[in-house]
């Protein structure tokens, strides 16, 4: 193998105000994908991300509802983890641009920028809305084109015509906020001069740095000019005021991209391995990408290069953009039910299935992608179910019955496997190209080339005569070492059918290079189903839900219990917390995500039904102390009665931690 590398990968920061919604998960599952694929190959590779907590939509929320804005990001900033971790999305780090480590960073960049005379002051004219005392934003101002006469246009360009212009220009301008007609106040505002760096920018830019695509567009923004770019915003806004201009905060493109630094940031301040500065030195041998919507290019291209030249660090190794998602080949729209949400997708479906199919759909550059929803259907039940998991259903029970579950000790066919490790080397380059398109296509090429196989020998037939076993034994074994080879190359895609794979033949984490060695004469477990079949009906009722949720409630607003939910003191000390030593810990059957605890409370024995499998196996628990609520009222459950509750905390999936309790602690100890 190579050196190892060592990378910093990005995705974009959500903001933090909304729900993800399938559009959104596009760039993390394929981020995602691309980051696990790295690590599997050893390479050094961190993924950070952030909630995108500043700006103008937040602060007007936080108004409109009373509340504080915090509160509003915090909410959403839990929301986003949840779903994340249960879409399988890891990140090193999931920061806020709200954060001690932002505001250190953008203050940092903000006297470099001065003291390198980057920055100019000068006096705008700007819509203000008197009833609400504010500038309004562009978007805020809506009116009749000034070029075609079409009625009820943004202040920045008609959706009609296509022209832009400036919301004074528009005839009949409104607020959106107020209703009322915006008048014209003048403001001092700071402005980084982009222009100073078009030599460097047109030279990262031809590089490599960039997709042709959007190469192109670069090349048609240089000849247009580079205009300077307004960093500062007046009050009320939400974000860092400017140090020395009381009443002016930077505007939120400014630091929400230095947000990627102060995610890493806070991450190595909690990690020793890890070098901040490092990463950002103008002579750094890491490399840095984003991931990142076609439509925040202009910032990740332009800018974001622009004023880390300015401050004195390393530019951006890439930026790789990607396409918008549309349903069922239309924009995601509410009232058709196609504005779906993690949330509501995660009611329904499972979450791999969606990363199967985004995968199968993606490719380097910045077309967009669809989500048919029948095509979801047919692809994931026929290739994920039927072709690769229908592999090691197909096999793993004549293992289990004929050779007392053992894989023969060589296989009978090695130069079918060959070909698995030659196919592996080309979908490691679709992979790290983002070719994951062709990565999916080139794995079903393999996993056909299996079942062939299987086909040829039947050895479901084989079975049925005496004497044959030793056969069918090798048959099965070369099968199953199919299966283990493809779900090694559908790791990155598919990590928790990969982690189930991997128990089911008794390995370890699978690297990239696992797939070179057979696995010979292991005691494999009883199979059981890794993925059932997506059922359309689920489909629909996702669709119906998300079309009922939209309807019913404004979507992205919660009430303030919602956010808040406060108990009393004295509801709080009713709550019996409790040490129990786990004394035995096993899985549930038909209950993948379970584990049947027996715990030790010091007075007795309790069982306990937890949902923690995904981020525990059962024997790493034995002995183990946990806090339990030790009065909850017992729980009928369909694997029988949970009789209290233990603590743990975490996103959730692979993430949940147990608050084993400081050595001293003792089975019935109360905590308090
Ligand atoms: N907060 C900014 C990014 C700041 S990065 C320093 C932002 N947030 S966002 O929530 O609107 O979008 C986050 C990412 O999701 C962006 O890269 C955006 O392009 C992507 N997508 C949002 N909707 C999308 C689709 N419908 N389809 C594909 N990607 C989409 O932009
Ligand atoms: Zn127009």
């Amino acid at each position: 193998m190579t050196d190892s590398r060592r990378i910093l990968v990005t995705a974009a920061l959500p903001y933090a105000n909304g729900l993800a919604h399938m559009g959104h998960l596009v760039e993390y599952i394929q981020t995602d994908i691309w980051v696990r694929f790295q690590r599997m190959l050893g390479n050094d590779c961190l993924f950070v991300c952030a909630s995108d907590a500043h700006g103008t939509p937040i602060m007007i929320r936080a108004r409109k509802d009373g509340i504080p804005a915090e509160e509003i990001i915090e909410h959403y900033h839990r929301r986003f983890q949840e779903d994340f971790a249960a879409f399988h999305i890891r990140f090193d780090n999931f920061g806020s641009t709200h954060s001690s480590e932002n505001r250190e960073l953008v203050n940092l960049i903000y006297g470099r920028l001065q003291s390198g005379g980057h920055l100019q002051s000068r006096t705008i004219r700007q819509a203000y809305d008197e009833k609400e005392g504010m500038f309004l934003p562009d978007r805020f101002v809506r009116g009749t084109c000034p070029r075609c006469g079409a009625t009820d246009q943004y202040g920045d360009s008609c959706e009609s015509c296509g022209a832009t212009y400036a919301p004074s220009e528009l005839v009949d301008p409104i607020s959106v906020l107020s209703g009322t007609r915006p008048v014209e106040r003048e403001s001092e505002h700071l402005f980084f001069r982009l222009s100073e760096f078009e030599d460097e920018l047109r030279s990262w830019a031809s590089g490599g740095a960039l997709q042709d695509s959007v190469r192109k567009k670069l090349d048609e923004w240089f000849e247009t000019g580079l205009q300077d770019w307004d960093i500062s915003r007046d009050a009320p806004y939400f974000g860092f005021e400017i140090p020395d201009l009381p009443g002016k905060y930077f505007y939120v493109w400014l630091d929400a991209p230095v947000g990627y630094m102060a995610s890493l940031l806070n991450l190595a301040r909690r990690r020793d391995d890890i070098d901040f500065e490092s990463y950002w030195t103008p002579d750094s041998d890491a490399e840095l990408y984003h991931f990142i919507g076609k439509d925040i290019v202009y910032f990740h291209a332009l800018f974001w290069p622009g004023v880390l030249q300015a401050a004195g660090f390393r530019v951006p190794s890439a930026v790789f953009a990607h396409g918008f998602l549309t349903v069922n080949g239309e924009k995601m729209s509410k009232s058709r039910g196609t504005f779906i949400t993690a949330e509501t997708y995660l009611q329904h479906l499972e979450p791999q299935c969606l990363r199967y199919y985004y995968a199968s759909k993606l490719g380097p550059g910045v077309e967009d992608i669809d989500l048919n929803l029948d095509d979801f259907v047919l692809k994931v039940n026929a290739d994920l179910v039927g072709k690769v998991v229908n592999i090691a259903s197909r096999c793993a029970g004549f293992i289990t019955r004929l050779a007392d579950g053992h894989m023969s000790a060589a296989l009978p066919e090695p130069a079918l496997h060959d070909q698995f490790v030659a196919g592996a080397v080309q979908v490691a380059e679709s992979y790290e190209t983002r070719h994951f398109s062709r990565a999916m296509r080139q794995i079903m090429a393999l996993a056909d080339r299996a079942n062939q196989y299987i086909d040829q020998h039947k050895p479901w037939l084989m079975a049925k005569e005496d004497g044959r076993e030793t056969e069918v034994q090798a048959v099965c074994t070369q099968g199953l070492n199919a299966f283990r080879a493809l779900v090694i190359m559908l790791k990155p895609v598919l990590p928790g059918l990969a982690r189930a794979a991997e128990r089911f033949l008794g390995e370890n984490e699978w690297r990239w290079t696992d797939i070179e060695q057979p696995l010979l004469g292991r005691r494999i477990e009883k199979f059981k189903p890794l993925l059932q079949r997506v059922d359309p009906k689920a489909v629909a009722a996702m669709l119906e839900a998300s079309r009922a949720t939209m309807e019913n409630t404004r979507p992205s607003t919660p009430s303030t219990e919602e956010l808040m939910d406060e108990i009393t003191i004295d509801e709080f000390r009713r709550l019996e917390l409790r040490v129990a030593r786990v004394s035995k810990a096993e899985t549930v059957d038909g209950a993948d995500k379970l584990l049947r605890l027996t715990l030790d409370l010091g007075d007795g024995q309790r069982q306990v039904l937890a949902g923690i499998r995904s981020a525990y196996q059962p024997e790493s628990l034995a002995d183990r102390l946990v806090v339990v609520v030790a009065n909850l009222e017992p729980r009928k459950m369909r694997f029988g009665t949970s009789e209290g509750m233990i603590l743990a905390a975490g996103p959730g999936g692979e993430d949940i931690f147990l608050l084993s309790p400081d050595s001293g602690a003792v089975p019935g100890m109360r905590v308090s």
